[in-house]
């Protein structure tokens, strides 16, 4: 970023980083769960629920991108190695249904992650609210995709 760029960023940029890295981390945790789900899902509506998977995993890659470049433009880098990722993605064990044509249960998992997806975009938008307009219009834009693709998630578990 440059030098105006970096002046009106009103945030300690380590922490600000720090955040943005957590997120990323995040987003790459549920691009590869989501891949992996369009992979495993069986049963009856495979075609369907393997589709939707993919492109959930698609969508939350567009994220993480978006999302490394805020942070090369504040100066940092995001994560290394994969095993970092998962540890700084903070969400903990994800345990996919044994039952793999359990379509809800493969939903319920994705459901909690866009809830904590919500949550983490919801605080950053707000600890940069007037301070980091880039970063702020950034975190407003995920947080609206989150909570659109919760709704979508609820929904399919009301079929
Ligand atoms: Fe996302």
């Amino acid at each position: 970023m440059g030098e105006k760029g970096r002046e009106i960023s009103k945030l300690d940029h380590k922490w600000l980083i720090e955040g943005l890295r957590k997120a990323y981390a995040f987003e790459w945790v549920v691009h590869y769960y989501a891949s992996l789900a369009s992979n495993i899902v069986s049963g009856l509506r495979t075609p369907v629920y393997a589709e939707i998977f993919k492109k959930a995993a698609e969508g939350e890659f567009g994220h993480a991108n978006r999302i490394a470049k805020r942070i090369a433009e504040l100066g940092g880098e995001p994560i290394e190695t994969l095993e970092e990722m998962e540890k700084l993605a903070g969400f903990g064990k994800v345990k996919f249904p044994e039952n793999r044509s359990d379509i809800k249960g493969f939903i319920e998992v994705f459901l909690k992650m866009e809830r904590h997806a919500i949550a983490l975009y919801e605080e950053l938008s707000q600890k940069t609210h007037g301070k980091d307009l880039v970063t702020h219009e950034l975190a407003e834009d995920l947080l609206a995709e989150e909570v659109a693709e919760e709704e979508e998630y609820e929904n399919m578990l009301k079929e």
